[in-house]
């Protein structure tokens, strides 16, 4: 069966920096992956080249998306063949309302009450109108973007540091909300496929994952099991990891 995902010697550079150095991955359809990383290892640039975003320069390498090369498409294309992100900073967008914004997105299979009920299951009725994320605390900002994938209906998503920024009581609605985007969808029958970003780790106290890697100077290292990554970083932070490559 064909990868979900698969990237092979990719090479990216943002402004003047080489951010992404050789990256190899693959993932099977349905596969909860985990990327750790020290601040600026490259974590977020991995995802924006992953989704399109043209501020992500492919110097070379190929990324294929349930068996086709996406590497020259653009982000809506990448949308429309089921690729979602949920941003580690979600841009201020005023004059776009919260409701306005999942209209547009939403899938059409997608009833009204079905949205209208994840609207409140995430606790953002009172947030329908007013502006994207305008004033948005960082949890209310995490759920919003985790909203917006779970109307989306993609096939895989992008979930860039859903803990960061948002307070510990918080933590445990952000983590069930994934938990209900990762589940089986009803339409679509079948379990999203995921990577998701984490700098502390948090959010594996709330969702499983199937496998973990590490991210240092824009290159994946370290392959293995989540937890137990998680815990050899905790004890030794990074260091072990550096030394290792
Ligand atoms: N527009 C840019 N111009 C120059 N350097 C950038 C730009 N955007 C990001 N970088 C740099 O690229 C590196 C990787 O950033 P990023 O992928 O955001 O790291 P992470 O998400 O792992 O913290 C960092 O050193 C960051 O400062
Ligand atoms: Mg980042």
């Amino acid at each position: 069966m064909k990868n979900m995902l698969k990237v092979q010697d990719l090479w990216v550079s943002v402004g003047d920096r080489k951010v992404l150095k050789g990256v190899n991955f693959s993932m099977e359809y349905g596969e909860i992956h985990t990327l750790f990383g020290p601040n600026g290892a490259g974590k977020t640039s991995f995802m924006m080249t992953l989704m399109g975003f043209p501020k992500y320069r492919v110097e070379q390498g190929k990324i294929y998306f349930k068996g086709e090369d996406i590497t020259g498409k653009d982000v809506h294309e990448r949308a429309h063949l089921g690729l979602g992100i949920s941003f580690q900073r979600p841009p201020t967008v005023r004059g776009v309302t919260l409701k306005k914004m999942i209209e547009i997105i939403a899938d059409k299979e997608l009833i009204k009450e079905e949205i209208s009920e994840t609207v409140k299951k995430l606790n953002l009725s009172g947030h329908l109108d007013r502006g994207l994320n305008d004033g948005f605390s960082g949890g209310e900002m995490k759920r919003s973007e985790l909203l917006q994938l779970m109307v989306q209906r993609p096939d895989m998503v992008l979930i860039d540091e859903p803990e960061s920024g948002v307070d510990i009581e918080n933590i445990a609605l952000v983590g069930e909300a994934i938990n209900t985007l990762l589940g089986k969808d009803k339409v679509k029958d079948q379990k999203r496929g995921a990577i998701i970003i984490t700098h502390t780790g948090y959010i594996l106290d709330f969702v499983n994952t199937d496998k973990g890697y590490i991210i240092i100077d824009g290159n994946l290292v370290c392959g293995g099991n989540p937890r137990d990554i998680l815990s050899e970083i905790k004890k030794h932070g990074y260091r072990r990891c550096v030394e290792c490559r």
